[in-house]
Formats: C-alpha cells, structure tokens, sequence
C-alpha cells in the first residue's frame, strides 16, 4: 500500500480526483493517510473530513517564525511517515528540511507545461493569463518531483490541452484542470503505487 498525504492550500479539486480514483478502484494501492492545509479555509479541508480522511491546517500564521512552521510541518508529515507526499495547489514554500528529507517522494501538479509559465510568480490564475497574454494555442499540466528550486524538479508527466481563441483565464484554467490535472496527478500517484509493489520505492 502507498501511503500519502496531500498538501493543499484551495477547493481541493485535485485532492478530490485522487479521492474519487482511490475509492472506484482505479487506484486500489493507494491509501490518503492525510491532508494539510495551510488555510483553515481551504474547501480541500472539507472534501477530506466528508471522505473521513484526517486533515489538519498548520499555517505559518500560527507560528511565531518562519522556522517554527517549517518544523512543525516537517514534525506532523514525520508523525503520518508517508511513502508519497503530493502538493495539490500547495501554496506554501517547501521546507528545505522537507525536501531533503523525502528526495525525490514529493510530487507538485503545476498547470502549465514546464517549462513554459512556471517559477515564481507563476501560480493559479496567473499562469493562464501569461499563457493567454503570450497567444500560446497549447497549454497543459505538469506533474514533477520537487527540488530545492520552483517549479524545477525532474517531470515525471506532461498532458497537452488545446488553448482556444476565446478563452478567459478562467475558462483556460478549468480546461486544463478537467483535461490534464485531474489525470496526470493520479496517473503519477499510481506510478509510485507501482513502484512500491515491486519494492521499487
Ligand atoms: C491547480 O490549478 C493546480 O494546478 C495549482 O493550484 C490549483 C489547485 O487547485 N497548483 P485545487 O485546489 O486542486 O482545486
């Protein structure tokens, strides 16, 4: 059994494709150990509890220093000892502790095709209007592993979506998140399922 826990910060919209493809079957060696928000507000926090997956908020807001948070999330995903950690719209800079720790067992969903339209700055809609604003007729989503660096890690998937001539950031967003996201990032989780099966991870 792979297990994980995901990090999100949103609606959760990931989360709930990895949720769905873990309870119809089409993820059977998958077990969500954990979800962890960043904002007591985030949907995904919701989508979690109605799936009675323990979910928990630990935010830098909550912490006196930059370091205290970073350990305190370092001590919670130590504490559920997952095979896989997944950032699902995932807000929050990574720990170097966190990466260094778990190389090459965290994964990010980013929504573009890296390398176009990624790095700092590029995060939710505003990967979509850089894509719309340069006239690109294809955009898409990234799975990678994550690095020390944004948006850097080796990718491990890539799924094309085709831009269209009307297309609102939004209405681009949703596209790519219905088309690539929603696929590829299970599609990566059963990959270390897989892996691990063979003793691989
Ligand atoms: C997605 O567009 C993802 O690509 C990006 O953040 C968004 C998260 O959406 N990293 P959701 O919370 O999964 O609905």
């Amino acid at each position: 059994m792979l297990n994980i826990a995901v990090l999100v910060s949103g609606g959760g919209t990931n989360l709930q494709a990895i949720i769905d493809q873990v309870e119809d079957g089409r993820l059977p060696d998958v077990k969500i150990c954990a979800v962890i928000s960043n904002n007591a507000g985030a949907f995904a926090l919701e989508r979690a509890k109605k799936h009675g997956i323990p979910a928990c908020c630990i935010s830098p807001k909550n912490y006196e220093t930059r370091a205290a948070f970073n350990k305190a999330l370092v001590g919670a995903l130590d504490e559920i000892s997952p095979d896989l950690i997944v950032l699902a719209g995932f807000l929050v800079v990574i720990p170097p502790e966190m990466v260094e720790k778990y190389e090459g067992r965290i994964i990010n969903i980013h929504p573009s095709l890296i390398p176009s339209f990624c790095g700092t700055g590029y995060y939710g809609l505003k990967v979509h209007e850089a894509a719309l604003k340069r006239g690109v007729k294809i955009s898409g989503a990234t799975v990678h592993i994550v690095d020390s660096g944004t948006d850097t890690g080796p990718i491990l998937i890539q799924k094309a979506v085709e831009v269209k001539e009307d297309d609102t950031p939004e209405v681009l967003q949703r596209r790519i998140m219905e088309e690539a996201e929603w696929k590829i990032l299970p599609q990566a989780i059963g990959m270390f399922a897989e892996a691990k099966k063979k003793g691989e991870l």
